[in-house]
């Protein structure tokens, strides 16, 4: 049955009427054409769907839209600010982190969901933070170098 669901996405106010088990990926695309957070795999396996639910990053195909009600959704199309590239968008551009580029916001949003967590995460926690996150181009080694440098220009501010 269908309710009405108010949330913030990118900081505006946002409310739909859908049904509440629908996954938030779906409501992000369908309804509010935010496009740039993509369906992968559909089951929490891929990271391609990767949002910032309360700065943590969560699997939007996961999580049910009622479950985000009254809390602040931050996609990809949210991340710059006065037109200027988030950091990590700026790490990723920097090092050519990128082929077909499927996988690059849900990529962009696991980082920055790792340094609203830890600003300074070791190895391992990198490591830990990425591994869900798949590239079907194996761009891994520019991947992770963008992320190390992500995570040094962090541990500078
Ligand atoms: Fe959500 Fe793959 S589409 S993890």
């Amino acid at each position: 049955m269908e309710q009405q669901i108010a949330f913030s996405v990118n900081e505006q106010p946002r409310s739909v009427a859908t049904d509440p088990a629908r996954p938030l990926l779906d409501v992000l695309r369908e309804d509010l054409d935010l496009t740039g957070t993509k369906y992968g795999c559909g089951e929490g396996r891929c990271g391609a769907c990767t949002v910032l639910i309360d700065g943590r990053a969560e699997h939007a195909c996961l999580v049910p839209v009622g479950d985000v009600a009254g809390k602040s959704v931050t996609t990809i199309e949210g991340l710059n600010r006065d037109d200027k590239l988030h950091p990590v968008q700026e790490a990723f551009l920097a090092e050519d982190a990128l082929q077909c580029g499927y996988c690059t916001p849900g990529m962009i949003m696991g980082v920055v969901g790792l340094l609203n967590e830890n600003r300074q995460p070791s190895e391992a926690e990198i490591q830990t933070a990425m591994e869900g996150h798949l590239c079907r181009c194996c761009g891994y080694p520019r991947i992770s170098q963008a992320v190390n440098r992500a995570v040094a220009a962090a541990s500078e501010e």
